[in-house]
């Protein structure tokens, strides 16, 4: 089965990890804002990784607007943020981004991020700077307060096992 990356990134660790599974995996990618319908169709599966901000994976939007032929697919979806690890936060961000007929569609992989506090617009450096001041847990205070980096080519193997049964299937 053929297989197409697609993916939203702001500050490019979302667009790295694309990359990197483009590379591995040899498969095409692009950003999720120029797939269009007539392109995905020969497609079998997809692959969307997203940016999280503030609870909430940046694609859900267009995955939502798109769902009526999207739905066809087999989907796998990654994200990107600072809580990565903890898979019940994870597990509550994919399920308010998305209705449960759409995110129980999905194969999901939270991924390890980035964040550059220089590299920051004005408003997102405003958002990080409220939310470590309000965010209940100190280690994603601390996150936030002094960046991190966390963006690493390993955390893609489980993912990549999944692709490569995908490859395999034939149509
Ligand atoms: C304004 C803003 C809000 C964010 N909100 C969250 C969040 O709610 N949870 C989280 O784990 N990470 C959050 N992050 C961290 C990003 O998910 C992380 O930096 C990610 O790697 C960015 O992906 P990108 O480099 O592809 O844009 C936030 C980052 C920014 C700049």
């Amino acid at each position: 089965m053929k297989g197409i990356i697609l993916y939203r990134s702001q500050y490019g660790s979302t667009e790295q990890y694309a990359r990197w599974l483009a590379e591995d995996m040899k498969l095409p990618f692009m950003e999720l804002e120029q797939a269009r319908e007539q392109d995905i169709r020969p497609y079998g599966f997809l692959i969307i990784g997203s940016n999280i901000k503030v609870g909430h994976i940046q694609a859900a939007e267009w995955i939502k607007e798109h769902w009526d032929w999207l739905k066809e697919k087999r989907l796998l979806l990654f994200s990107c943020s600072g809580s990565y690890s903890d898979a019940e936060e994870q597990k509550k961000v994919l399920e308010s981004s998305l209705p449960p007929e759409i995110s129980g569609s999905f194969r999901y992989f939270p991924l390890p991020g980035r964040l550059n506090k220089d590299e920051l617009t004005f408003w997102d450096r405003v958002i990080v700077f409220l939310g470590s001041k309000t965010v209940p847990d100190e280690a994603a205070r601390k996150r936030m307060k002094h960046g991190f980096d966390y963006v690493d080519h390993e955390q893609l193997g489980q993912l990549k096992e999944v692709v490569k049964r995908f490859k395999q299937v034939v149509v």
